[in-house]
């Protein structure tokens, strides 16, 4: 019984993390799973921290990175993106971020530690599964104008923003979580390690 959960999940993780790159994709804008740099199978089944090189990322674009078995979003968010992160507060059920779903340190507007740089765990606070990417401002099937990027949730239909913050009225209850992660360089995010206070 156990093993069926675990394959569920893993087979809703795969299906996912491929609707990503489909989505992504349709927008022209390609998501890399980087997945080779990181530690033996052993030691990041043990739960080491993995590292992601985010200095190839473009404005918008997205890279999925895997950490104890789960994905991990990274995006860099657009200047567009980041001026329009306050204005949704209206929409949002926790848009100032009281849930404990970051480290403190992420306990901002943006929810991390570079404006620019937006790190979440890929699993839906529904039910755990893993939310498209979906930059495109205005997507019809999301609510054309008042759309403007975020990620959503094809099994059931829950909507985030693009700092993974959860809209009203959907069946997820809180916003996406930030794993501990910290900046190794200026261009090397570790994740699984908290940054230093
Ligand atoms: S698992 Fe995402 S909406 Fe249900």
């Amino acid at each position: 019984m156990s093993n069926d959960g675990v394959n569920e999940g893993r087979r809703r993780f795969l299906t996912a993390a491929t609707s990503v790159v489909g989505a992504v994709g349709a927008v022209g804008v390609a998501v890399p799973f980087v997945g080779s740099w990181n530690p033996s199978a052993k030691a990041k089944a043990a739960g080491a921290p993995v590292r992601a090189n985010v200095s190839k990322l473009e404005p918008g674009q997205m890279i999925v990175v895997e950490w104890r078995g789960k994905p991990v979003y990274i995006v860099r968010r657009t200047e567009e993106t980041l001026q329009s992160l306050p204005g949704m507060a209206d929409q949002l059920r926790d848009p100032e971020s009281i849930e404990q779903q970051q480290p403190a340190y992420a306990q901002n507007e943006h929810r991390s530690i570079k404006p620019e740089f937006l790190v979440l765990l890929g699993l839906c606070t529904h039910l755990g599964c893993a939310p498209m990417y979906r930059p495109d401002v205005g997507a019809q099937d999301l609510g054309g104008d008042e759309w403007l990027g975020g990620f959503f949730c094809p099994c059931h239909g829950s909507k985030f923003d693009l700092a993974g913050r959860v809209y009203k009225g959907v069946p997820a209850p809180i916003n996406l979580e930030v794993p501990p992660y910290t900046f190794e360089t200026d261009s090397v995010v570790l994740i699984g390690v908290d940054q230093e206070a």
